[in-house]
């Protein structure tokens, strides 16, 4: 079979980074609460109101393509997880291949929340393993910040903005690419994470706005006990499915929303904390960025040949994992 493999990794952060102790002077909360109940320690906020999420997203797969030495001609395919969209349409897909003139590119957004970037990870594969595109390029990209209310002091702790963008091609071995996935949705969850007004439901109004419904409602307690159950039970579902021990694991690249929830994936799993790779202490929660973003902070460090599972939990509910024998040595294929 022809299987899909990541080829080259992009990723792109804001300049202005917003620390805990900022945070202390803008609500009643401190480092001390935040580093202990999450892990995070500072987050990447784009203050300039000109930027978009798509202008993230640019810059990663610009990077992307100048690692791996193609031009954006050569893209087929664009998918992009986000649910902070430019616009409600067209999609920041379309937005990202105009501004980087990937003129033969088609593509869509995935709205999956923070499982976004595995949603579109899994989609993407499938238009390699049919033979039908050579170069899909999969982004995770989130301006979280220009959705969050900086007044409710246990949501706007968690997040910050950032875009990855992985570039997937036929593997050349077939041992090596995407080897699975389990992926799920449960909308009954939506009542504990999800955004009010701007939909279709409620579409904006002066009462909207007057009401704070455009930004981020998050029941922290009732989506951190799914995100342990779920994101756990899948990781150790995918291995299982795969016949892999926690030896046979390599890395494990969980969705980044709280030290604890990955920590307790990592348990599950039986893997130990040098197999887990972390960045959220510097990043916050990306949404759909924390993936892609940590394959990019890791990418010298893998191998070929290398196990990964990548597993994430989002609003939605939305969850999942991928399994993937990585296809190439450090920092290019
Ligand atoms: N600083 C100081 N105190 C805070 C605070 C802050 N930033 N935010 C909340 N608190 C207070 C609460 O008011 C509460 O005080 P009380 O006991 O006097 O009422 C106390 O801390 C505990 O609040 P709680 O909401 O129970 O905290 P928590 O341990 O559940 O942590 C989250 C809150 C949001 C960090 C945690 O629930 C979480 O990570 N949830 C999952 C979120 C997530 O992953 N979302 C992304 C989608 S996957």
């Amino acid at each position: 079979m022809i299987r899909a493999a990541i080829t080259a990794v992009g990723g792109f952060l804001p300049e202005n980074i917003l620390t805990n102790f900022d945070l202390e002077k803008m609500i009643d909360t401190t480092d001390e609460w935040i580093t202990t109940r999450t892990g995070i320690k500072e987050r990447h906020v784009e203050n300039d109101p000109q930027k978009a999420t798509s202008d993230m997203a640019v810059e990663a797969v610009k990077n992307l393509c100048k690692k791996r030495g193609i031009a954006p001609e050569e893209i087929d395919l664009l998918i992009c997880g986000t649910v902070t969209p430019d616009m409600v349409f067209p999609s920041t897909s379309n937005l990202i291949c105009a501004k980087l003139g990937a003129v033969n590119a088609w593509g869509y957004d995935v709205s999956a929340a923070c499982s976004g970037f595995i949603y579109s990870l899994a989609t993407g594969a499938q238009f390699i393993e049919t033979g039908r595109y050579k170069k899909v390029v999969i982004v995770g990209a989130d301006m979280m910040s220009r959705i969050i209310d900086y007044s409710d002091r246990t949501t706007c702790v968690i997040f910050g903005d950032g875009a990855g963008a992985v570039l997937l091609e036929p593997s050349s071995d077939d041992s090596l690419g995407i080897r699975d996935f389990v992926l799920h949705a449960d909308g009954r969850g939506m009542t504990h994470l999800h955004m009010k007004a701007g939909g279709s439901l409620r579409p904006a109004s002066e009462e909207t706005v007057a009401n704070k419904m455009h930004y981020v409602y998050q029941e922290g307690q009732p989506v951190f006990k799914h995100a342990v159950v779920n994101m756990a039970e899948v990781s150790a579902k995918i291995m299982e499915r795969n016949h892999l021990t926690s030896e046979d694991v390599t890395w494990l690249a969980a969705h980044q929303a709280n030290k604890r929830i990955i920590d307790a994936t990592a348990q599950r799993m039986g893997i130990g904390s040098e197999k887990v790779m972390m960045n959220i202490e510097r990043y916050g929660n990306t949404t759909a960025g924390t993936i892609p973003l940590l394959l990019w902070d890791y990418e010298k460090q893998l191998k070929k040949g290398d196990n990964l599972i990548l597993s994430a939990f989002g609003g939605g509910f939305t969850w999942g994992s991928i399994y993937i024998k990585w296809a190439y040595d450090g920092n290019a294929i």
